[in-house]
């Protein structure tokens, strides 16, 4: 049986695209970094398979595309049980997450991916599910309506979210373990790109790693999505082999700076500095002057231009550092700089 014959998909949940799914690591030996979270994953994983025990309900947070979907994959993977998938806004009614949750069996992963973002009546459903595995199901309406509790076998829930903030206290707390998922360091994004490079057959040398690693905002799925855009540019103009150059060439060309911004991050820094006077200003005020979603921007583009240290968060709004400035060219303003002393 492939190991697809175990997934399905429930509800509307968006299917994952297969390029990424076959880049996928298995196991947990075969992810790159984060060694911290995989200490921690194997030890909660070997400790469940001597008890032969289901998996404690883990919740892994952080920004998109650091291998939070990959995780739960692997957890199912390294448990030898299958894995169903669904995401909070895929589950409209009760009844689906009491379909979902009865045709579980013992020892499955339930992944529930934007996790922050199931309904409040469907998280009621889910607390004596997890902490006591039952479904409470009430049957008949009005006064002769009653509930009767359905027992379910032992599963796993696997929640991921960009927003823990937004996640209620006590759904976080019906999860034995939470792990933040953190943006990578350089030496693991080259190994990331390096071995994306040798699945996909693709021609690159060192240089030419570094320079994609560099480029790709301390995030794989960045990476891997910047590798396969330099290999159509070395393709059509550099006989299929990646060097420093082309990947230099390629990226420039896709608007993506050295330091892997954008056009969109530095309109954003743009805006907060010329339209704002480098703040504080409200995000949403931001993202209506540069026409975007701002949970885009606070999902996709704050969180890393907060770790470059080129944007700071205050309770009046975001500042554009001093930083921010000088990747953009422009001048730090003396009126600022004295306020600071
Ligand atoms: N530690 C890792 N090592 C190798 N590849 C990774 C790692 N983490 C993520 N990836 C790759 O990056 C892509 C995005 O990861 P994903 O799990 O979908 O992120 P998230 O669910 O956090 O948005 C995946 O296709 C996977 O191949
Ligand atoms: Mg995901």
């Amino acid at each position: 049986m492939s190991e697809n014959d175990n997934r399905i998909i429930a509800g509307k949940a968006k299917q994952e695209d297969s390029p990424e799914l076959s880049l996928r690591p298995k196991r947990l030996s075969e992810m790159i970094g984060q060694a911290r979270v995989k200490d921690n994953l194997q030890i909660l994983i070997e400790a469940a398979r001597k008890r032969e025990e289901s998996v404690d309900h883990i919740l892994f947070y952080g920004p998109p595309g650091l291998g939070k979907t990959t995780l739960a994959h692997v957890v199912a993977n390294e448990m030898n049980v299958n894995i169903k998938v669904t995401a909070g806004p895929a589950i409209e009614r009760q009844g689906d997450l009491a379909a979902i949750l009865t045709n579980l069996r013992a020892g499955d992963v339930l992944f529930v991916d934007e996790i922050h973002r199931l309904g409040r009546v469907l998280e009621e459903v889910l607390y004596p599910a997890m902490e006591d595995f039952a479904l409470d199901i009430v049957i008949g309406k009005g006064p002769s309506a009653r509930s009767i509790r359905l027992k379910l076998p032992h599963f796993t829930v696997i929640g991921a979210t960009t927003r823990l903030a937004l996640m209620t206290a006590p759904l976080r707390a019906r999860f034995g373990a939470l792990f933040r998922l953190d943006y990578y360091d350089f030496e693991s994004m080259e190994a990331i790109v390096l071995r994306a490079a040798e699945l996909l057959k693709v021609e690159v040398d060192g240089d030419g790693v570094s320079e994609i690693a560099n480029r790709a905002r301390a995030t794989p799925r960045v990476a891997l999505r910047l590798l396969r855009r330099v290999r159509d540019y070395a393709q059509v103009r550099a006989d299929g082999f990646i060097t420093g150059n082309v990947a230099n060439d390629a990226l420039g060309l896709l608007d993506v700076d050295k330091i892997g911004l954008d056009e969109i991050d530095r309109r954003m820094l743009t805006a907060i500095i010329k339209k704002f006077s480098g703040g504080p200003v409200g995000l949403d005020t931001i993202a209506a002057s540069i026409s975007e979603e701002s949970d885009t921007i606070m999902d996709v583009y704050e969180p890393y231009l907060l770790q470059l240290g080129f944007l700071e968060r205050t309770s009046r709004g975001r500042i554009a550092s001093r930083a921010a400035y000088d990747h953009l060219g422009l001048a730090y303003p003396e009126e600022i700089q004295k306020n600071l002393l």
